[in-house]
């Protein structure tokens, strides 16, 4: 059972009193957020840095929250360079992605990036170039796509198997040679981002193990070996959608300090999660428009839907539903199963399947939660031209919950 925070649930009510038509806008708690992140970075061990990937949700609210307590961010595009400029706090950043642009490349560069994570041998020669031209030394990162033993990959690979990610360890010998013989970059360290939705925490700390263990073999390859200090170990923490089991943090971050307490000459490691930050402290409120039943299957029409919300159909699954009641409605239907659909002309356009809810009536809310990450920012929102939906950021409200549906 999912719990909507007061300060949430009031929100909506506020917002529903206001507003002229139906509700569809998302609620992000920037305290919840401020408290998991603080508990997140008490939990890592000495040697161990947290930059956040902000290609999760880069909205400022959330990126001036964050600053004060994360070691950094990691972006992937001249846009989201644009967006920690605006940031009330500078923190240092670093830069991967594939397809990188000169222009995105050039104004890393110029903002003083920290580092930049080479994705392939002819973005070495192209970053040397532009680095040259801006004279400056650049610390870089080569990204290695890793042979990974097959039990330690995930729902979505990204390393271990033919992706358009990083280096193939094959090449990597190779890579290191031209960065070490490139004047104007230095080598800092590897990067390996090699899965998303990882909600195992043993399989993290074998994968974490394993990555230790290359180390040495990955640094020996370079002719000045002692400058390299760092191992960006990714991001792919996992959050439980359709339970309630969330990812063992704590015990992945006691782990970790137990292997590099007993690693000699251990480097300092790099987590950048995107999904494990950002996911528990936004809302998908939507106001039920209409209730219906097709060939024995009932319907809840929304406002708004996987155009504003298209986490649900991109993972594949049945998102969470809380039930907000509108206070005095006259005719319930009877408890159902339910299937929850927005606005869209398309069959796809399905938020959750089947999904056990009580009499629901019309303008009830229906309030979606973990949706603060890969939410709004990866939907395709203009589609049919439907208005975007306000997003609310709350914060200095009264902690609280009331539990629901
Ligand atoms: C290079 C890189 N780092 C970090 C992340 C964040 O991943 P997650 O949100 O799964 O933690 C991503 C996501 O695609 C990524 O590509």
């Amino acid at each position: 059972m999912h719990e909507l925070p007061t300060a949430v649930a009031a929100a909506i009510e506020a917002a529903r009193a206001h507003s002229a038509d139906p509700l569809a806008l998302f609620v992000y708690d920037l305290d919840a957020l401020r408290r998991h992140v603080s508990l997140v970075m008490a939990a890592l061990p000495a040697g161990v840095e947290l930059y956040y990937a902000i290609k999760a949700n880069s909205e400022p609210q959330l990126l001036a929250t964050l600053a004060p307590l994360v070691d950094g961010f990691e972006i992937s595009s001249g846009g989201e360079i644009e967006r920690l400029q605006a940031c009330p706090t500078a923190k240092p950043f670093v830069f991967s992605g594939p397809g990188k642009l000169d222009s995105d490349l050039r104004a890393a560069l110029q903002q003083g990036v920290e580092a930049i994570h080479l994705e392939s041998l002819q973005e070495i020669a192209r970053l040397q170039r532009l680095a040259q031209q801006a004279g400056r030394v650049q610390a870089v990162f080569i990204r290695i796509n890793p042979e990974l033993p097959p039990t330690l990959s995930s729902k979505l690979a990204m390393a271990g198997t033919a992706t358009p990610f990083g280096i193939d360890e094959a090449q990597l010998a190779q890579a290191v040679a031209l960065v070490d013989n490139a004047s104007h970059l230095r080598l800092q360290g590897f990067h390996v981002h090699a899965l998303s939705h990882q909600l195992l925490v043993e399989r993290h700390e074998q994968l974490l193990d394993f990555y230790l263990q290359r180390w040495p073999q990955w640094k020996a390859l370079s002719r000045r070996p002692e400058s390299l200090t760092h191992l960006n170990v990714g991001g792919g923490i996992g959050v439980d959608y359709l339970g309630t089991q969330q990812f063992d943090w704590r015990r992945l971050c006691a782990h970790l300090g137990r292997r590099l307490a007993a690693t000699g000459e251990a480097p300092i490691l790099r987590f950048e999660p995107g999904r494990f930050i950002s996911a528990f402290c936004g809302y998908y409120a939507i106001e039920v428009l209409d209730a219906k039943t097709s060939h024995g299957k009932h319907f809840l029409v929304c406002r708004g839907g996987t155009h504003q919300f298209r986490l649900p159909v991109a993972q594949g699954h049945d998102h969470p539903v809380i039930h907000l009641p509108k206070a005095g409605q006259p005719a319930p239907t009877p408890p159902r199963a339910w299937t929850v659909v927005g606005q869209l002309c398309t069959p796809k356009d399905v938020l959750s399947r089947d999904c056990p809810l009580g009499a629901v009536g019309i303008g009830d809310i229906l309030v979606l939660p973990l949706a603060g990450a890969y939410g709004y920012n990866i939907s395709h929102a203009d589609f049919l031209c439907h208005p975007r939906p306000p997003q609310l950021f709350l914060q200095g409200q009264v902690a609280g919950g009331v539990p629901c549906e």
